[in-house]
């Protein structure tokens, strides 16, 4: 069972560059008065699927920003392959290595499925690849259909259903190459069939080589995907376990109590 002082000693873990392929340290980010991260420390080791938990307004899409580099963060350091990335422009960590998928995403409308994908294609790719007629099509075609969206390339976006446009999303970000893919709340909305089909979407990507961190505000779907999660409330770290031990964790099933099924 966790105690208050156990929670507080989760907290004051220190990590260094070289204890994962993504590390942050005593991450912080403060808007004004309000602190969503709360001097959160982690490391993400490579070829993990780490999920990333908790309830509504917890800190995890901050948490996302500040690594990625849509925020800058008010303190801390983050490393990403042994380097301090922190601060680092969003297109600097996309081409060190690391993608993410958004919340709230707009594809180009008036453009098919193919083409979205093949827009986000990792601009070294294209620089290859020029000249070579249809070559990026093709790869644009590919990873479409490793995402489940084979069938709907010439397709606009507004033809999707939800699902289909998770997948693009995820297709958009698979383009520019990463070895590390934070995902954010893949499953919102999701029937628990697409949930299953998404899943094995994300668990091929690991086989292929990426390390993965899922985020979702209940455990629905993750919990047999993921290898260990990460649970946060009020930007600080509360829990950390392998599925089971978060599910059967008092802090955790406490932090939920305001309604959110585990
Ligand atoms: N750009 C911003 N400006 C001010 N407050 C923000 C901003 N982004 C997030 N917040 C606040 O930070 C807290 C954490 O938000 P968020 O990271 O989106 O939570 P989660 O993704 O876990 O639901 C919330 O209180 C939210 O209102
Ligand atoms: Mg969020």
């Amino acid at each position: 069972m966790s105690t208050d002082n156990e929670t507080q000693s989760l907290n004051d873990e220190q990590f260094g560059p070289n204890d994962g392929v993504l590390v942050a340290n005593n991450l912080l980010k403060q808007f004004g008065g309000l602190t969503a991260v709360d001097n959160l420390s982690f490391a993400v080791q490579e070829q993990e699927i780490l999920g990333f938990i908790g309830p509504n307004g917890a800190g995890k899409s901050t948490t996302f920003n500040c690594v990625t580099g849509t925020y800058k963060p008010t303190g801390g350091t983050v490393w990403f392959k042994g380097e301090d990335v922190t601060g680092l422009e969003p297109h600097e960590m996309v081409k060190k290595g690391m993608a993410r998928t958004f919340q709230d995403f707009a594809p180009l409308r008036d453009r098919s499925v193919v083409r979205n994908v093949e827009l986000a294609l990792a601009p070294d790719e294209l620089f290859t690849l020029s000249g070579v007629g249809g070559r990026t099509r093709r790869l644009a075609e590919e990873i479409c259909r490793r995402v489940g969206l084979g069938d709907e390339l010439d397709q606009t976006p507004g033809e999707l259903p939800h699902a289909g446009m998770l997948k693009l999303e995820l297709g958009r970000a698979i383009a520019t190459d990463p070895d590390v893919l934070l995902v954010d709340e893949p499953f919102a909305g999701l029937s628990s069939t697409e949930v299953k089909e998404l899943s094995s979407v994300l668990e091929s990507l690991r086989e292929h080589g990426m390390t993965l961190i899922v985020v979702d505000h209940n455990m629905r779907g993750l919990l047999s995907l993921i290898d260990r999660a990460f649970v946060i409330q009020f930007g600080s770290k509360i829990a950390d376990g392998t599925p089971e031990e978060i599910r059967n964790d008092p802090t955790v099933q406490e932090a939920y109590l305001g309604g959110d099924e585990i």
